[in-house]
């Protein structure tokens, strides 16, 4: 997630642009940069480092009333000067800004490098100013060679062009958002609304397969082959205040929303459509083989997703086991070159999660870093990492942050387990069709959850308990620390088959029961439910609609039918809005909970 803005209009682009940039810092934060034609040519400024920084670095203010600007989240690449955008093919000529990623960029920049192409980056963005300045220098006019070069490009965009020699901008958009802002003859081109809100509330959302072309006299919406298109401006009536947030009240709850598109990312680039197996960037075929048994450590949330993926790993035919990182320098099993440790950290700054990855590392285990952060202490120090692509999370209880680490882990156990095999996983197959539908079934969940009702129908209760079984008991877990996080409230969640090993001690009628049924061993878990049912505790199923639990229980959270790998990622949807409803009604400081930080960088 990187944040786009682009201005056309009368007057000096450059404050716009720095305005636009601050107002889309919670898209990301690692790098800032813009670029403003000057009349002969373009000036970029651009640095590692939040907006402030660069504004600092800007010392003689660039001159222009066309320009780009871009605040960057790393997908490709550490947050450096040169991997910051805009990028330019190397002349003063073109200069693009980009959000999303572009799956084919490695073909493409070999392509391009044969040509005689020189690259100065290591992020997939800087093949598109290089596209289009081939196509340029092969006769094409500065719209076909723009064209010409989004059409050449795989994978998710919104990305924002301009050349030297024209007042225009040209934008194209691919399951990366993008909205135009008009204002008489001034116009704005951003990935999202907050960042030209205080110049203009009409907005023009762009839909997928859009190209506009922008100049001081209008927009011209169009397809890709150029054809016309009817867009209209619509007014947004939010307070800049609250504009990071859109339409929501908070970012947890829009952090919950961004979950398809979150988890789409996620998944990305990351299955090989030739041959139906999960390809990872900077893995070659085999390149877990000699791998013998897998660790995982992590704290909290990010626990349990790690949990999440020893689960599957083992479901999967691999020795695993999750470790909490800070029980790992008093108890850590036995590890050797073999032994691949996995660090799950969504900051990549947990201090008790990189001591114990540097412990493992300094007693011979091969390491990997799953995070959100690429240019993290974490992604630093282990030999290698995988990025889960979730963008900047601002609520402190993690969410979509979550769902990515457990869906990269599903891949990578799959990957894990098809390396040491030397062929497909078997389950891999079934696996796949749901995978791809995931981002739109959770779009279903959250436009039609009980969540809210439920909330409020039990908000009374003593302790809230949480029960799953399989991969459903990280969810149980998760659903519990999510719910006391920001309601205050007592939760607990336990491995569903556990509950009548003690925790039934505190069953009654004021303890309600969310029972998470994910297609393992159901029956057990139902029977599970109905032992606290017996003590009076309702039970809330979160299952399908057809499910035998739907009739026993005394009330019911929707999920889709999926695979039992996925189910609980589904049914972890629920439970976050259910969390966040009951925090509300309790006016709780949700982004905020109390004793709380985002990062926790001290043991
Ligand atoms: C809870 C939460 C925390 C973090 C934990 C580890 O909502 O976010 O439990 O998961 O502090 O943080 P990371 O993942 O950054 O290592």
């Amino acid at each position: 997630m990187c944040g786009i803005i682009g201005h056309v209009g009368d007057g000096n682009a450059l404050e716009t642009l720095l305005t636009g940039l601050e107002n889309l810092e919670y898209r990301g934060y690692d790098s800032a940069g813009v670029a403003i034609q000057n009349g002969s040519g373009i000036d970029v400024e651009k640095r590692s480092g939040k907006v402030e920084e660069l504004k600092e670095a800007i010392d003689d203010p660039l001159e222009g009333d066309v320009g780009i600007g871009h605040t960057r989240w790393s997908t490709h690449g550490p947050p450096t000067d040169e991997n910051a955008h805009p990028h330019t093919d190397g002349t003063e000529d073109v200069a693009v800004v980009h959000n999303g990623i572009i799956e084919n960029y490695a073909t493409l920049k070999e392509w391009l490098q044969a040509k005689g192409h020189e690259f100065t980056s290591d992020t997939d963005t800087e093949v598109i100013p290089h596209l289009i300045q081939y196509y340029l220098d092969s006769g094409l006019d500065n719209e076909a060679a723009f064209r010409k070069a989004v059409e050449d490009l795989e994978g998710s965009y919104a990305v924002t062009a301009m050349l030297s020699d024209e007042h225009v901008l040209y934008a194209a958009r691919k399951g990366s958002p993008l909205v135009v802002g008009v204002e008489d003859d001034e116009f704005f081109l951003a990935s999202d609304v907050p960042a030209f809100l205080e110049y203009t509330d009409s907005v023009v959302y762009l839909e997928d397969g859009d190209v506009v072309v922008v100049d001081e006299s209008g927009v011209e919406f169009t397809d890709l082959d150029g054809n016309p298109i009817a867009r209209e401006p619509e007014t947004v009536e939010w307070d800049p205040e609250q504009a990071g947030k859109g339409e929501y009240d908070h970012f947890m709850l829009k952090e919950i929303h961004e979950q398809p598109t979150s988890l789409a990312q996620a998944i990305e680039g990351r299955i090989d459509p030739e041959n139906g197996r999960i390809a990872l960037d900077g893995f070659e075929p085999g390149a877990f083989e000699e791998i013998d048994s897998v660790q995982l450590i992590a704290c909290g949330t990010s626990y349990h997703a790690a949990l999440y993926g020893s689960l599957a790993l083992n479901q999967a035919g691999v020795e695993s086991t999750a470790l909490l990182a800070n029980e790992y320098s008093v108890a850590a099993p036995p590890v050797d070159e073999d032994t691949l440790v996995i660090a799950v950290t969504q900051s990549g700054e947990t201090a008790d999660t990189l001591n114990a990855l540097r412990q493992a590392k300094s007693e011979g285990a091969d390491t990997l870093t799953v995070t959100n952060v690429v240019g993290s202490t974490a992604a630093r120090e282990a030999d290698d990492a995988l990025f889960i692509r979730a963008g900047p999370e601002i609520g402190v209880a993690a969410t979509k942050t979550f769902s990515s680490q457990a869906v990269m882990l599903t891949l990578l156990a799959q990957r894990i387990a098809d390396d040491a095999a030397g062929e497909p996983a078997a389950d891999l197959e079934a696996l796949l069709p749901d995978l791809a539908a995931m981002p739109e079934q959770i779009e279903g969940i959250l436009a039609d959850s009980d969540a809210e009702w439920i909330a409020s129908r039990y908000q009374d209760s003593r302790s809230y308990f949480f029960i799953g079984r399989g991969l459903g008991y990280p969810v149980a877990l998760e659903g519990a620390l999510k719910f006391k996080e920001i309601t205050y409230e007592h939760a607990e969640g336990f491995a569903s088959g556990e509950l009548k090993h003690g925790p039934l001690a505190l069953v009654t009628p004021e303890t309600p029961v969310f029972a998470v049924f994910t297609g393992e061993e159901d029956e057990k878990t139902l029977k599970n439910a109905e032992e606290a049912q017996t003590r009076g505790a309702p039970v809330v199923a979160v299952c399908p609609d057809d499910h035998r639990a739907v009739e026993v229980a005394d009330a019911h959270l929707e999920i889709p039918e999926t695979d039992p790998d996925l189910a609980g990622l589904l049914a972890n949807v629920q439970l976050q809005l259910v969390s966040y409803y009951a925090a509300d009604l309790l006016d709780r400081p949700i982004d905020k909970p109390r004793n709380l930080a985002k990062s926790v960088t001290v043991e």
